[in-house]
Parts: C-alpha cells; structure tokens; sequence
C-alpha cells in the first residue's frame, strides 16, 4: 500500500503533547502531517495564558500545529477563536468528543455532538472566521454509538477541512471496542474529508484501516504515537524499524526532551513530572520490567537508574 502521502496526524493528548514534545519529535522523527495542541479552554473569562504561549511557540518554529478548543456555549467558543486568531491561529480543530467528566458535565466535548442546537450555533459561529480553517473532532455519543446522528445535518453544514472520528462513546473513556459499524456510517453520511482515530498502534493497522475504508483520507494516532514515536516516519518511508532501533531512536528523544525540561525548569521534582509520563504508552516497547521500574521512580537518581535499564542492541545512527 502505498503510504508516502497518507497522513498521518498526532492526536492530541493532554500531558503529553506540549510545545516540546511536539518540536523534539518533528526534528526527530518528522513525517507527521500534523500535531494539535492538547485542547485549550476559558477559565475565568480567558483562555490560559500558558496554553497560548506553547501554541504559539510551535506557530513560531512552524510546526504544522492546529491549536483545539473545547467549549460550551458559542461565548466561550468567540472568545477562543478571538484569542487564537491574534496569537496567529490558521487552524483551529473544534473539541466534540473528549469524555473526561470535568468537562462533559459542564456541558464540553463528547456532551456537545448530541446537543444539535449546539453544533448548529457552532457552524453559524465559524462563519464569522473565514480566515480560519476548521476541523471537528468527535466521539460517537456519551452513552450510545448513534447519538451524533441527530447533528449530522448540523456537522454536513460545517465549513470544514476536515472531521476525526474516534468511534467510542465517553461512557467507555479509552476503552473496549470500536463501534466500526457506526464508523462506517459516519463515513457514509457524511460530505467532509473523514480521519479516522482510534488504537492504531502499527503500520499493520494503518493498512487494515485504508483497506476496509479506502475513503478514510488520513489516521489520527495518539497513544500508538507515545508508544512508537517513529510509527509515522516508518510508514511514510515503508520500512518498519527493528525493535532495537525504534528503543535505540526513543532513548535519543527522550534524552533531548530531559534535556530540555532541565534547562528551562527548576528542581527534581518538577522534571520527574514532565518526563516521566513519556513512558507511559511504552510498555509493550521496552519490556515490563523496564516500563514499571521507570513507573515506580521517585526521585531522579532512581528515574535514571531505570532508564539505564532498558536494554538496546542498536547501532542506528541518527
Ligand atoms: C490522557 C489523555 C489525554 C487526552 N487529551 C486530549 C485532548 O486534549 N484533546 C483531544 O481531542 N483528545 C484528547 N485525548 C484523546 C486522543 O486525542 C485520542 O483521541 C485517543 O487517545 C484515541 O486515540 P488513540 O487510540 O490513538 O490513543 C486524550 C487522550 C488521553 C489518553
């Protein structure tokens, strides 16, 4: 299959994907189509100055970053498109699927793609923007797989570049079966470009998602992504990389990104916070007992001790 030009997109993951995630990973690995910032939101009126600034600081090495939003009502919406556009936003991705109870509760995420009225302001809203292009990302309902049906109408209406389905239901959080029968029908009911997102974790299961929807227009990864950070440069360039070679490639980036929370953050404590969630999807790459000794670190000496454990065989170069 030919994958040289299938994109490939970084899902975004809060607590993960931060400025520098993002910018350690293209110099590294290029080949993703496109990152996203993990979702930004108002609080007290605005949104979070430090989720602007880690926007823009990708904006300004020209990462191909989309900043996403999540949002209630259409104020909160205008006053995150406001702010974005001023920080330099071309693309803003529109939030509809994130399950997490904080914010489906208030009304966010997975509880906007059944609130039709809601999707249908939102498409009226972004009119305003036609400077911005915009892309939505979905869960299927909060309970059940066929809650989204009643905005389709809503959703077809949308200017948009593009639309992600991730074919859970919030309920389900992270877990338990696809609904790929409703994935299909996503497919089949709607006029936008359709990426597919959802435990892509090989360059296998890339190719078993084009073969069963050759329509699919790209995959978006996120844990898949934190596990193998080379998956997209392996399918983009045909060749899968040894197990050795991936950890050997894993280690250099964790090594830049270590070295980046040490100079731009103050103390242990800190640092073990940031950098230890880079393990966290990696388990099957570098063996249990490595991922649970990093898992069980508590202070940094004990961090690296871990680290020294992972075992690689590897002389690929980069
Ligand atoms: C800890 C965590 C944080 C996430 N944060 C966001 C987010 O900020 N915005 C968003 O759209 N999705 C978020 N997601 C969902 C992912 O983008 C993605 O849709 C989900 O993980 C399924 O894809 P995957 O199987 O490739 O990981 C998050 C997922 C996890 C596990």
């Amino acid at each position: 299959m030919d994958n040289s030009i299938f994109p490939i997109h970084f899902a975004p993951v809060q607590g993960h994907t931060d400025h520098a995630y993002r910018s350690v990973h293209s110099s590294i690995y290029g080949s993703t189509f496109r990152y996203y910032t993990p979702f930004i939101r108002v609080e007290k009126g605005t949104p979070r100055r430090r989720d602007i600034v880690d926007f823009k600081a990708s904006l300004e090495e020209n990462l191909p970053v989309t900043a996403q939003v999540i949002f209630r009502d259409m104020e909160e919406l205008e006053i995150l498109i406001n702010s974005l556009g001023e920080a330099g936003a071309k693309e803003i991705d529109l939030n509809m699927g994130c399950p997490f109870p904080l914010q489906t509760a208030r009304g966010r995420g997975a509880a906007v793609i059944g609130n039709t009225p809601l999707v249908e302001k939102t498409a009226k809203m972004i009119e305003r923007y036609p400077d911005i292009s915009f892309s939505l990302k979905i869960r299927l309902g909060i309970n059940n797989s066929d809650e989204w049906r009643s905005s389709s109408d809503a959703i077809n209406s949308m200017r948009l570049h593009h639309l992600t389905v991730h074919p859970r239901v919030a309920r389900q959080q992270y877990k338990g079966e696809t609904d790929m029968e409703e994935f299909k029908r996503v497919l089949e009911m709607t006029s936008h470009h359709v990426i597919y997102n959802g435990d892509i974790r090989t360059p296998d299961d890339v190719d078993r998602i084009r073969k069963r929807f050759p329509e699919v227009a790209g995959v978006m990864c996120g844990r898949g992504l934190l596990a193998r950070p080379s998956l997209a440069m392996e399918i983009s360039s045909k060749k899968v990389l040894s197990i050795q070679d991936r950890i050997s490639m894993m280690l250099y980036f964790h090594s830049r990104l270590l070295s980046h929370y040490q100079s731009t953050l103050q103390g242990d404590t800190q640092i073990l916070m940031k950098i230890a969630p880079f393990w966290e999807y990696a388990e099957a790459e570098i063996g249990r007992k490595s991922w649970k000794a990093l898992k069980k670190a508590s202070t940094m000496p004990k961090y690296l001790t871990a680290l020294a454990g992972i075992s690689v065989e590897s002389d690929y170069c980069i």
